[in-house]
């Protein structure tokens, strides 16, 4: 007997009560006891909005992901919702002459944002629209909050974010998402909300929300990388926590969220599994910028196989229980899936 063979011959003398690999056997075998499944449903798309007509720019650090003038987003989100997409969240690029220190356009009602709301509600009403409340499009300094000195002054953001919301809503946003990480925002936005009777508005609260280096390719898209003065810190969450994740989706869940979020996504899965386990409330995570651009760089350069990389990744969130996910893959997502149906 070659070693290979004396191998061979002690394993046949393995009688193994447990077979975990039986129920692997073959593909449907595979499908019988499969935990979870990705669906269109669990998707929202976010995009990027520019002004002027006809537009569709490329955004370098992702591969992929265009800024669209709200005519031609108009058009994506219909292709979005024929492919049964159910919400989209919107972000502007802002034109760098309507920035300023006080975040002005944040609360104009002809913004960007609010002309695709209504675009967007007009010509594609069965989809879900998402709008982002936060300053950092609309400050000189890209800060998501008021600047006052070098400090990010809590109580004044919080009552221009509450009227940014309303402002949001009359625009035809079916959601609120406050992504600003100020203490407090979700119930002062519930309530100028009530108050201006849209007490059917939901609000997705992002309320575990870390300083990340994986938001760079984002700040890119809205035009707030070169901008930014310091960084997010003394808001958004510090990337040791987790319990504080859950203290935070408390407080947001007393105050009103319809919803929660953890963001980013995949480095944070531990962070949505807690949420979930504790909380039992609509969890969704955020694959952000920097994570689109990871998986489609690598696909990229032929090192990984970007589709299958794309939908284990989004299978991942699943997984740990997220309701649902914010995605740049969602059309490309809900496209693999259709086809595989
Ligand atoms: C800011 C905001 C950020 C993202 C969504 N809203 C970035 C930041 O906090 O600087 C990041 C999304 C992404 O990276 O895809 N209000």
């Amino acid at each position: 007997m070659n070693d290979a063979e004396r191998q061979t011959d002690a394993a046949a003398q393995l009688s193994l009560l447990h077979r975990p690999r039986r129920n692997r056997k073959s593909e449907w075998a595979r499908r019988l006891v499969r935990e979870n499944a990705l669906d269109v449903s669990d998707l929202i798309w976010p995009l990027f909005l520019i002004d002027g007509a006809d537009r569709r720019e490329p955004v370098p650090s992702m591969p992929g992901v265009c800024r669209y003038s709200v005519d031609a987003a108009v058009e994506a989100v219909a292709q979005a919702a024929a492919l049964g997409i159910p919400a989209v969240a919107l972000f502007p690029y802002t034109d760098p002459d309507l920035r300023d220190e006080r975040a002005t356009a944040a609360l104009d009602p002809e913004n960007l944002v609010c002309c695709a709301c209504q675009a967007i509600k007009r010509a594609v009403p069965d989809i879900g629209l998402i709008t982002d409340v936060a300053l950092d499009p609309y400050t000189s300094h890209g800060h998501d909050g008021l600047l006052v000195g070098d400090e990010i002054v809590n109580d004044a953001t919080v009552a221009v974010l509450a009227r940014q919301a309303v402002v949001q809503a009359r625009a035809g946003a079916d959601i609120i998402a406050p992504s600003d990480m100020m203490d407090g925002r979700v119930e002062a936005i519930r309530k100028a909300l009530d108050a201006e009777g849209f007490e059917n508005v939901q609000i997705m609260s992002y309320a575990a929300k870390y300083a990340s280096a994986f938001y760079g390719p984002f700040r890119d898209a809205i035009g707030t990388a070169k901008t930014l003065k310091g960084d997010k810190r003394t808001y958004q969450m510090d990337p040791a926590n987790s319990d504080e994740a859950l203290r935070e989706v408390a407080l947001d869940l007393e105050q009103g969220a319809d919803m929660v979020m953890v963001k980013p996504g995949m480095p944070y899965l531990d962070v949505v599994r807690r949420v979930v386990d504790a909380y039992r409330a609509p969890t969704f995570a955020y694959q952000v910028s920097g994570e689109y651009a990871m998986i489609t760089a690598a696909a990229q350069n032929g090192w990984i196989d970007g589709e299958r990389a794309m939908l284990e990744s989004l299978l991942g969130f699943k997984r740990a229980g997220a309701a649902g996910v914010l995605t740049y893959f969602a059309v490309r997502a809900a496209q693999a899936l259709q086809e595989r149906a």
